[in-house]
Protein backbone atom coordinates (compact mmCIF):
# COMPACT_ATOMS: atom_id res chain seq x y z
CA UNK A 1 0.00 0.00 0.00
CA UNK A 2 1.05 3.40 -0.65
CA UNK A 3 1.98 5.56 2.17
CA UNK A 4 2.47 9.22 2.62
CA UNK A 5 6.31 10.39 2.29
CA UNK A 6 5.00 12.03 6.61
CA UNK A 7 6.33 9.78 8.77
CA UNK A 8 9.33 8.18 6.98
CA UNK A 9 10.34 11.85 6.46
CA UNK A 10 10.06 12.62 10.07
CA UNK A 11 12.22 9.56 11.42
CA UNK A 12 14.62 10.78 8.33
CA UNK A 13 15.24 13.80 10.24
CA UNK A 14 15.31 12.95 13.38
CA UNK A 15 17.45 9.93 12.74
CA UNK A 16 20.09 12.35 10.38
CA UNK A 17 19.64 10.39 7.23
CA UNK A 18 17.92 11.14 4.15
CA UNK A 19 15.23 9.11 1.97
CA UNK A 20 15.69 9.63 -1.57
CA UNK A 21 13.46 10.39 -4.23
CA UNK A 22 14.14 8.97 -7.66
CA UNK A 23 12.12 9.63 -11.01
CA UNK A 24 10.09 6.88 -12.68
CA UNK A 25 9.34 7.15 -16.40
CA UNK A 26 8.00 3.49 -17.07
CA UNK A 27 7.72 -0.03 -15.89
CA UNK A 28 11.03 -0.81 -15.71
CA UNK A 29 12.21 2.55 -13.95
CA UNK A 30 9.74 1.43 -10.94
CA UNK A 31 10.42 -1.71 -10.96
CA UNK A 32 14.25 -1.20 -10.07
CA UNK A 33 13.42 1.27 -7.77
CA UNK A 34 11.58 -0.68 -6.09
CA UNK A 35 13.48 -3.64 -6.07
CA UNK A 36 16.49 -1.41 -4.90
CA UNK A 37 14.60 -0.28 -1.88
CA UNK A 38 13.16 -3.52 -0.92
CA UNK A 39 16.71 -5.14 -1.36
CA UNK A 40 18.24 -2.47 0.90
CA UNK A 41 14.90 -2.38 3.62
CA UNK A 42 15.09 1.54 2.71
CA UNK A 43 12.01 3.95 2.52
CA UNK A 44 11.76 5.30 -0.96
CA UNK A 45 9.65 7.90 -3.03
CA UNK A 46 9.01 7.58 -6.52
CA UNK A 47 8.93 11.01 -8.12
CA UNK A 48 6.60 11.67 -11.47
CA UNK A 49 6.79 14.69 -13.38
CA UNK A 50 4.14 16.36 -14.92
CA UNK A 51 5.72 15.26 -18.15
CA UNK A 52 6.18 11.31 -17.52
CA UNK A 53 2.94 11.68 -15.95
CA UNK A 54 1.63 12.17 -19.53
CA UNK A 55 3.95 10.02 -21.04
CA UNK A 56 2.27 7.37 -18.60
CA UNK A 57 -0.99 8.10 -20.35
CA UNK A 58 -2.36 9.98 -17.20
CA UNK A 59 -2.12 9.75 -13.06
CA UNK A 60 -4.63 7.11 -12.85
CA UNK A 61 -1.96 4.79 -14.85
CA UNK A 62 1.04 5.79 -12.52
CA UNK A 63 -1.53 4.32 -9.19
CA UNK A 64 -2.42 1.26 -11.22
CA UNK A 65 1.08 0.25 -11.66
CA UNK A 66 2.73 0.99 -9.21
CA UNK A 67 -0.09 -0.59 -6.76
CA UNK A 68 0.52 -3.62 -8.75
CA UNK A 69 3.88 -3.64 -9.08
CA UNK A 70 3.62 -3.05 -4.84
CA UNK A 71 1.33 -6.57 -4.33
CA UNK A 72 3.48 -8.47 -7.69
CA UNK A 73 6.85 -7.63 -6.36
CA UNK A 74 5.58 -8.33 -2.33
CA UNK A 75 7.26 -4.79 -1.92
CA UNK A 76 7.16 -4.39 2.20
CA UNK A 77 9.30 -1.10 2.65
CA UNK A 78 7.18 2.49 2.44
CA UNK A 79 6.72 3.45 -0.75
CA UNK A 80 5.18 7.26 -1.42
CA UNK A 81 3.77 8.08 -4.90
CA UNK A 82 5.10 11.68 -5.24
CA UNK A 83 4.37 14.77 -7.72
CA UNK A 84 7.22 16.13 -8.76
CA UNK A 85 7.52 19.76 -9.21
CA UNK A 86 3.64 19.99 -9.92
CA UNK A 87 1.39 22.82 -11.26
CA UNK A 88 -2.10 23.84 -8.61
CA UNK A 89 -4.11 21.79 -11.58
CA UNK A 90 -1.55 19.00 -11.52
CA UNK A 91 -1.89 18.53 -7.45
CA UNK A 92 -5.63 18.46 -7.74
CA UNK A 93 -5.71 15.68 -10.49
CA UNK A 94 -2.76 13.30 -8.45
CA UNK A 95 -4.77 14.03 -5.36
CA UNK A 96 -7.76 12.67 -7.25
CA UNK A 97 -5.59 9.88 -9.04
CA UNK A 98 -4.31 8.32 -5.89
CA UNK A 99 -1.17 9.49 -5.40
CA UNK A 100 -0.13 9.44 -1.75
CA UNK A 101 1.86 12.70 -1.69
CA UNK A 102 2.55 16.10 -4.07
CA UNK A 103 5.07 18.44 -4.73
CA UNK A 104 3.42 21.96 -4.95
CA UNK A 105 5.99 24.21 -7.45
CA UNK A 106 4.83 27.76 -7.06
CA UNK A 107 8.29 28.90 -7.02
CA UNK A 108 8.10 30.98 -10.05
CA UNK A 109 4.71 32.92 -8.18
CA UNK A 110 5.41 36.30 -6.43
CA UNK A 111 5.42 34.89 -2.43
CA UNK A 112 2.30 35.83 -1.49
CA UNK A 113 0.64 34.03 -4.62
CA UNK A 114 2.94 30.68 -3.78
CA UNK A 115 2.04 31.12 -0.14
CA UNK A 116 -1.94 31.23 -0.96
CA UNK A 117 -1.79 28.76 -3.43
CA UNK A 118 0.20 26.73 -1.20
CA UNK A 119 -2.37 27.31 1.58
CA UNK A 120 -5.39 25.88 -0.52
CA UNK A 121 -3.36 22.95 -1.30
CA UNK A 122 -2.60 22.09 2.13
CA UNK A 123 -6.38 22.39 3.12
CA UNK A 124 -7.13 20.02 -0.34
CA UNK A 125 -4.71 17.23 1.32
CA UNK A 126 -6.13 17.55 4.96
CA UNK A 127 -7.24 14.55 6.31
CA UNK A 128 -6.42 12.58 3.36
CA UNK A 129 -3.21 10.92 4.72
CA UNK A 130 -1.44 12.18 2.16
CA UNK A 131 2.07 14.93 2.53
CA UNK A 132 2.77 18.00 0.83
CA UNK A 133 5.96 19.32 -0.40
CA UNK A 134 6.53 23.03 -1.35
CA UNK A 135 9.01 24.95 -2.85
CA UNK A 136 10.85 28.54 -1.91
CA UNK A 137 13.48 30.00 -4.03
CA UNK A 138 13.90 28.13 -7.32
CA UNK A 139 16.18 25.12 -8.18
CA UNK A 140 18.25 26.46 -10.90
CA UNK A 141 18.66 24.62 -14.62
CA UNK A 142 15.77 22.36 -16.39
CA UNK A 143 13.79 19.57 -15.32
CA UNK A 144 10.96 18.37 -17.90
CA UNK A 145 10.18 21.63 -19.06
CA UNK A 146 10.09 22.78 -15.76
CA UNK A 147 13.02 26.04 -15.93
CA UNK A 148 15.11 27.81 -12.55
CA UNK A 149 16.30 30.80 -12.21
CA UNK A 150 18.37 29.12 -9.12
CA UNK A 151 17.76 31.94 -6.96
CA UNK A 152 19.08 31.01 -2.97
CA UNK A 153 15.54 31.31 -1.00
CA UNK A 154 14.89 34.03 1.77
CA UNK A 155 15.12 31.87 5.26
CA UNK A 156 12.06 34.37 6.39
CA UNK A 157 9.68 33.19 3.74
CA UNK A 158 10.81 29.58 4.18
CA UNK A 159 9.53 30.21 8.08
CA UNK A 160 6.20 31.70 6.19
CA UNK A 161 5.87 28.85 3.72
CA UNK A 162 6.65 25.62 6.92
CA UNK A 163 4.07 27.36 8.52
CA UNK A 164 1.51 26.71 6.61
CA UNK A 165 1.24 22.85 7.33
CA UNK A 166 3.33 21.66 4.41
CA UNK A 167 4.91 17.91 5.20
CA UNK A 168 8.33 19.02 3.79
CA UNK A 169 10.11 22.13 2.59
CA UNK A 170 12.20 22.72 -1.04
CA UNK A 171 14.55 25.67 -0.85
CA UNK A 172 17.07 26.55 -3.12
CA UNK A 173 20.68 26.99 -2.20
CA UNK A 174 22.24 27.08 -5.10
CA UNK A 175 21.37 23.48 -6.46
CA UNK A 176 20.93 23.33 -10.21
CA UNK A 177 18.51 20.28 -11.60
CA UNK A 178 20.54 18.01 -14.34
CA UNK A 179 24.34 17.92 -14.46
CA UNK A 180 26.42 20.97 -12.79
CA UNK A 181 28.40 23.22 -14.71
CA UNK A 182 32.24 23.47 -14.30
CA UNK A 183 32.37 26.71 -12.23
CA UNK A 184 29.51 25.70 -9.70
CA UNK A 185 30.37 27.16 -6.86
CA UNK A 186 28.36 24.23 -5.04
CA UNK A 187 25.63 24.57 -2.38
CA UNK A 188 25.27 27.80 0.01
CA UNK A 189 25.48 25.95 3.53
CA UNK A 190 24.54 29.49 4.84
CA UNK A 191 21.71 29.51 3.80
CA UNK A 192 21.14 26.10 4.37
CA UNK A 193 21.65 26.16 8.03
CA UNK A 194 19.47 29.87 8.18
CA UNK A 195 16.32 28.10 6.91
CA UNK A 196 16.80 24.95 9.41
CA UNK A 197 17.65 27.25 12.28
CA UNK A 198 14.06 29.05 11.20
CA UNK A 199 11.82 25.88 10.20
CA UNK A 200 12.93 23.34 13.38
CA UNK A 201 12.19 20.24 12.67
CA UNK A 202 10.39 20.37 9.26
CA UNK A 203 12.32 18.03 6.92
CA UNK A 204 14.07 19.94 4.18
CA UNK A 205 14.18 18.81 0.57
CA UNK A 206 17.74 18.75 -1.67
CA UNK A 207 16.38 18.67 -5.58
CA UNK A 208 19.09 18.08 -8.14
CA UNK A 209 21.26 15.30 -6.91
CA UNK A 210 22.60 14.24 -9.67
CA UNK A 211 26.48 15.24 -9.42
CA UNK A 212 26.54 16.68 -6.21
CA UNK A 213 30.16 15.85 -4.12
CA UNK A 214 29.55 12.84 -1.86
CA UNK A 215 30.83 15.53 1.09
CA UNK A 216 28.44 18.23 0.19
CA UNK A 217 25.34 15.51 0.26
CA UNK A 218 26.52 14.26 4.07
CA UNK A 219 26.93 17.92 4.91
CA UNK A 220 23.57 19.00 3.65
CA UNK A 221 22.01 16.18 5.60
CA UNK A 222 23.29 17.14 8.97
CA UNK A 223 22.01 20.58 8.66
CA UNK A 224 18.58 19.45 7.94
CA UNK A 225 18.14 17.59 4.28
CA UNK A 226 16.08 14.70 4.37
CA UNK A 227 14.66 13.96 1.02
CA UNK A 228 17.30 13.80 -1.77
CA UNK A 229 15.79 13.86 -5.79
CA UNK A 230 17.61 12.02 -8.26
CA UNK A 231 17.03 11.83 -11.33
CA UNK A 232 19.37 13.07 -14.48
CA UNK A 233 21.78 10.36 -12.97
CA UNK A 234 19.84 7.37 -13.23
CA UNK A 235 18.63 8.43 -16.91
CA UNK A 236 22.22 8.70 -17.54
CA UNK A 237 22.94 5.25 -16.11
CA UNK A 238 19.98 3.72 -18.26
CA UNK A 239 21.42 5.49 -21.46
CA UNK A 240 25.05 4.13 -21.13
CA UNK A 241 24.08 0.46 -19.59
CA UNK A 242 21.44 0.14 -23.24
CA UNK A 243 24.25 1.90 -25.42
CA UNK A 244 26.48 -0.53 -24.07
CA UNK A 245 24.89 -3.25 -24.56
CA UNK A 246 23.51 -2.36 -28.26
CA UNK A 247 26.90 -1.34 -29.40
CA UNK A 248 28.48 -4.49 -28.10
CA UNK A 249 26.05 -6.34 -30.46
CA UNK A 250 24.51 -8.69 -27.74
CA UNK A 251 21.18 -7.51 -28.76
CA UNK A 252 21.51 -9.53 -31.93
CA UNK A 253 22.50 -12.65 -29.82
CA UNK A 254 20.10 -15.05 -29.88
CA UNK A 255 16.90 -13.65 -31.19
CA UNK A 256 18.20 -10.25 -31.44
CA UNK A 257 14.95 -8.35 -30.57
CA UNK A 258 13.20 -9.47 -27.22
CA UNK A 259 12.25 -6.23 -25.95
CA UNK A 260 13.08 -7.45 -22.66
CA UNK A 261 16.07 -8.58 -22.88
CA UNK A 262 16.90 -5.10 -24.80
CA UNK A 263 15.80 -3.06 -21.44
CA UNK A 264 17.36 -5.69 -19.23
CA UNK A 265 20.86 -3.49 -18.70
CA UNK A 266 19.62 -0.37 -18.11
CA UNK A 267 16.98 -1.23 -15.79
CA UNK A 268 19.89 -3.30 -13.83
CA UNK A 269 21.81 0.23 -13.98
CA UNK A 270 19.07 2.01 -12.17
CA UNK A 271 18.69 -0.39 -9.71
CA UNK A 272 22.82 -0.34 -8.78
CA UNK A 273 22.62 3.59 -9.33
CA UNK A 274 19.24 3.70 -6.19
CA UNK A 275 21.53 1.10 -4.17
CA UNK A 276 24.64 3.48 -4.00
CA UNK A 277 22.56 6.52 -3.53
CA UNK A 278 20.14 4.95 -0.65
CA UNK A 279 23.61 3.70 1.17
CA UNK A 280 25.19 7.54 0.37
CA UNK A 281 21.77 9.45 1.99
CA UNK A 282 21.97 6.75 4.81
CA UNK A 283 18.55 5.21 4.74
CA UNK A 284 19.43 1.65 4.13
CA UNK A 285 17.49 -0.92 6.85
CA UNK A 286 15.43 1.79 8.06
CA UNK A 287 12.37 0.09 6.61
O1 LIG B 1 12.89 16.92 -8.89
C1 LIG B 1 13.78 16.11 -9.22
C2 LIG B 1 15.16 16.40 -9.02
O2 LIG B 1 15.39 17.58 -8.42
C3 LIG B 1 16.19 15.68 -9.77
O3 LIG B 1 17.32 16.46 -10.13
O4 LIG B 1 17.89 15.40 -12.30
O5 LIG B 1 19.48 16.86 -11.14
O6 LIG B 1 18.98 14.62 -10.23
P1 LIG B 1 18.48 15.80 -11.00
ZN1 LIG C 1 13.59 18.98 -8.72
Amino acid sequence: MLVSAKEMLNKAKAGHYAVGQFNINNLEWTKAILLAAEETRSPVILGVSEGAGKYMTGYKTVVGMVNGMLEGLNISVPVALHLDHGSYEGCNACIEAGFSSVMFDGSHYPIEENIEKTKELVQVTRGKGMSIEAEVGSIGGEEDGVIGKGECADPEECKAVADLGVTMLAAGIGNIHGKYPENWEGLSFETLDAIQKLTGDMPLVLHGGTGIPDDMIKKAITLGVAKINVNTECQIAFAEATRGYIEAGKDREGKGFDPRKLLAPGTDAIKDMVITKIKLFGSEGKA
